[in-house]
């Protein structure tokens, strides 16, 4: 262990990331050479459509797009029958804080064509499509080049490698909207209309894109697919945890020395991450949160540093592990303005379908704009936390749930902050009872030795504040 990190060296496990370093990887012939496409020819002309299936289920293999559902299990929800059935990979990833499909795309193309290829073998799958985030150009043009390799290749198109099977990939870009990444929404707007969430159920692998069985799986789970059927589930299970097996890409971002794309096996403190492998916070300053999971998850605090970076571990702390990817604040963090950032994020971003997110997330930036202006009042934090509440697992998809974790948990374990940020920000220009700005060196000290601003501070949260609140206010 690490005496003045409390770290204990864990280093990078790269499968998915192996050989990343090579800046020719995204061409179809480098990728052969380190053994790509090897697996989806066994595939092809020798393995068992129940054999792979069973293999992908075994190997616990859980989606890393979010929700973190078996995606072997998917699969087998398919059903057996000759009606046309897709696959949509899902590329949207417009999370705040996620990065790692973008790499995983843009450095290794292949493998996730490859991954394509082999789920559409096991789910008896005849149409894929790639709904690639709209801002992605780049990743998207290296996708329709390796597509196009693919094609030319043989290992996508008409009677691949002689099996039988056909398989078309189509790369499709997004118009740059947060919720197409929900499933459902990405089905919407790859049929052309609006992207709205749609009621399940049912559920995609029964009724998904034109009506038919649809599997929906992330950039990340399918690039781990052709390493599951190439070593086995037993293989796979033994990296990572009971519940979480395998690698995980982890984006981390936000305050730390070394920001960037860190793959590791589930189950590492989440301490070696942060300051391990990401540096932690620059020189002299302190963790004060962090997202575990994207900004849609519950904020964590650096007294939550050694939990375990896995799904059972992040769920069991009252968070999620969501897209795997780990936003950090330090002591110059203002909670408040990070709260209001995030509560700005969907409510733009909400479809607006349904009441609790459309009227929630309005309310909820209104609310906390009343905070950082010292507008607000300690009741109205209580508000806020209630408000909060009313939303959580009232609303049609995900995305209302998405700010009110994060914002609830924030003022929750946070509210002193909240308070003097109020308080600090209602003396830097607050009118007095006559309707006078109140004096900037109206510090005069009055009863109980404290300034006027001082004692109006402390009457709005209710107690007694240290001096120099309102510094807090800067950030
Ligand atoms: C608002 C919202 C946005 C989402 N964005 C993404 C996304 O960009 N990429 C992704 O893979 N999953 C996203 N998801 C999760 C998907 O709905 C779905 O669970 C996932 O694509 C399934 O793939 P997986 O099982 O491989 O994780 C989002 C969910 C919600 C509610
Ligand atoms: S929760 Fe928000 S984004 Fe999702 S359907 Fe309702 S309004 Fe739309």
């Amino acid at each position: 262990m690490n005496p003045e990190t409390g770290t204990t060296g864990t280093t990078e496990t790269r499968i998915l990331l192996r050989h990343a370093g090579d800046p020719d990887l995204k061409k179809i012939g480098t990728y052969r050479s380190y053994g790509g496409y090897n697996t989806q020819e066994r595939a092809y002309r020798e393995l068992e459509v129940d054999w792979m299936v069973n293999e992908l289920e075994e190997s616990g293999l859980r989606g890393r797009g979010g929700a973190g559902f078996p995606m072997g299990k998917k699969v087998s929800f398919l059903p057996h029958g000759d009606e046309a059935k897709y696959l949509c990979c899902n590329a949207d990833e417009s999370e705040p804080g996620a990065f790692k499909d973008r790499e995983l795309m843009q450095r290794n193309p292949h493998q996730l064509i490859e991954g394509i290829a082999i789920s559409s073998l096991a789910g008896d799958i005849g149409h894929a499509f790639i709904f690639i985030r709209g801002e992605y150009d780049r990743q998207a043009d290296i996708l329709d080049e390796a597509v196009a390799e693919a094609y030319e290749a043989g290992y996508l198109g008409k009677n691949i490698l002689g099996s039988g099977h056909d398989l078309e990939l189509v790369v499709h870009r997004g118009a740059g909207a947060y919720i197409c990444g929900e499933e459902t929404a990405l089905l919407d707007a790859l049929e052309g209309k609006r992207g709205n969430p749609r009621l399940k159920p049912p559920f995609p692998a029964v009724q998904g894109l034109y009506g038919g069985p649809t599997l929906i799986n992330n950039v990340e789970t399918l690039s781990n697919v052709p390493h599951v059927i190439a070593n086995g589930a037993a293989w796979f299970r033994s990296f990572g945890t009971e519940q979480s097996p395998g690698t995980k890409v982890v984006s981390i971002s936000g305050k730390v020395r070394r920001p960037g794309n860190y793959e590791v096996e589930l189950g590492v403190p989440t301490r070696d991450l942060i300051m391990g492998l990401a540096g932690g916070p620059p020189e002299g300053h302190e963790i004060k949160a962090f997202y575990p999971g994207g900004s849609s998850s519950p904020v964590l605090t650096a007294d939550d540093l050694d939990i375990a970076y896995s799904f059972e571990a992040m769920a069991e702390a009252g968070s999620m592990l969501g897209s795997g990817s780990i936003i950090v604040a330090d002591d110059t963090v203002s909670i408040p303005h990070m709260a209001l950032r995030t509560a700005r994020f969907y409510h733009h971003e909400s479809c607006g379908k349904c009441t609790p997110c459309r009227e929630g997330t309005n309310w909820t930036v209104k609310m906390l704009e009343r905070v950082v202006r010292g507008e607000a009042t300690p009741m109205d934090l209580d508000i806020i936390s209630s408000v909060q509440k009313n939303i959580i697992g009232h609303c049609l998809c995900v995305l209302g749930d998405s700010m009110a974790m994060p914002v609830s948990t924030m003022v929750n374990k946070f509210r002193d902050e909240f308070e003097e940020v109020i308080a600090s920000a209602a003396m830097a220009g607050f009118p007095t009872e006559d309707g006078r700005e109140a004096e900037a060196d109206g510090e005069a000290p009055g009863p109980g030795g404290v300034g006027p601003k001082q004692v109006e501070r402390e009457r709005l949260v209710g107690r007694p504040l240290p001096t120099g609140a309102q510094e807090l206010s800067e950030h």
